[in-house]
């Protein structure tokens, strides 16, 4: 099934701001981890919504207490019920086993016109639409958009208006950049973008414990060589506009040293990267089965 518009990714500093502010949706998020805090925090920091617009529930409140001191007109829901029966958006942010229990338990307090957010992941719209078959949009953060940066990936269901649809890709185009993609594409587009901090972090240092390895540099001092690298290849590539062709004709030249290098890379680099993949689809299959089955067993358990 396909849900995705087209591709796009637009310049998040050329969005307007403004209009974000004239929204009066009530905005509800139901788990305040990694990445529902940083979502949270991000909107409320660039002014994208209005504290006291925004309603949040988590299963262990204590931790929303730096939030209540920052902005002390976010509302601190009941429990999730609550919260869903006063929202008009709400950003389901739970692992995703969690998630299912958590639309089991709000699928009756839904207001049918809600726009239901779901960052859960090996949990596919069609399996949310079980319990909520309104409007729904999927999203992949990403621990990237800390830093204003990075690819949050989207999709919507048919249900979601172009409206409300602008207004959710506006809202993660404060945080970086946005991408609207096939659902069939999320696995793979996880890996690049969600999973890719991680899979970066392990290259950055493999590359720095050769280094320490085969020298007397210190493993902090061959990280500190290659991160500040690494950082200024991306700049290269993401604000300057170098090509990766450019990037290897400027360093590695024909018959040079880092040539050497590069052709390791590209002879060895293809099937590990092929491997990764299949791995890790391998696993989201498996979580996604869990996840169903979990879904199946809720939704029998039903009247
Ligand atoms: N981490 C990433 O880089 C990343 C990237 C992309 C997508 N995701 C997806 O994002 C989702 C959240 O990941 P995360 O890393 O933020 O997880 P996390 O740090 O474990 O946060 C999950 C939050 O959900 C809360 N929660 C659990 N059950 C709840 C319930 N019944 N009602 C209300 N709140 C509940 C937890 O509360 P307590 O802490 O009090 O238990 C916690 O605040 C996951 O589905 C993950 O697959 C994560």
């Amino acid at each position: 099934m396909t849900y995705a518009r087209s591709g796009y990714l637009p310049d998040h500093n050329t969005m307007d701001q403004n209009r974000l502010w004239v929204m009066n949706t009530r905005t509800g998020f139901i788990g305040y981890g990694s990445m529902g805090s940083m979502i949270v925090q991000g909107l409320l920091d660039k002014a994208c919504l209005q504290p006291c617009n925004v309603l949040v529930s988590t299963r262990h409140p204590a931790s929303l207490t730096p939030l209540i001191d920052k902005y002390p007109f976010v509302k601190v829901a009941k429990n999730n019920r609550a919260l869903v029966r006063e929202c008009n958006r709400v950003f389901l942010c739970t692992k995703p086993l969690d998630a299912v229990h958590v639309l089991s338990e709000i699928a009756g307090d839904l207001n049918p016109d809600t726009h239901l957010v779901s960052i859960a992941a090996c949990l596919p719209i069609e399996q949310i639409a079980r319990f909520f078959p309104g409007a729904i949009t999927r999203v992949v953060p990403s621990l990237t958009a800390e830093m204003n940066s990075g690819v949050t990936l989207l999709c919507h269901n048919s249900g979601v208006s172009p409206g409300a649809a602008q207004e959710i890709e506006a809202l993660f185009g404060a945080l970086g950049n946005v991408m609207v993609i096939d659902e069939g594409n999320f696995e793979v587009g996880t890996d690049l973008t969600s999973c890719g901090p991680a899979l970066i972090a392990v290259l950055i240092e493999e590359f720095a414990r050769a280094a320490a390895r085969t020298s007397t540099l210190t493993l902090e001092q061959a990280r500190a060589l290659v991160i500040p690298t690494l950082s200024g290849t991306a700049r290269l590539l993401d604000e300057r506009g170098f090509t990766i062709e450019t990037i290897l004709r400027r360093v590695a030249t024909p018959g040079g040293i880092t040539e050497e290098g590069a052709k390791l890379l590209q002879s060895e680099m293809p099937g590990v990267y092929d491997t990764l993949i299949q791995q890790t689809l391998t696993k989201h299959g498996l979580v996604k089965t869990t996840v169903r089955n979990e879904a199946d067993r809720l939704l029998d358990r039903k009247p």
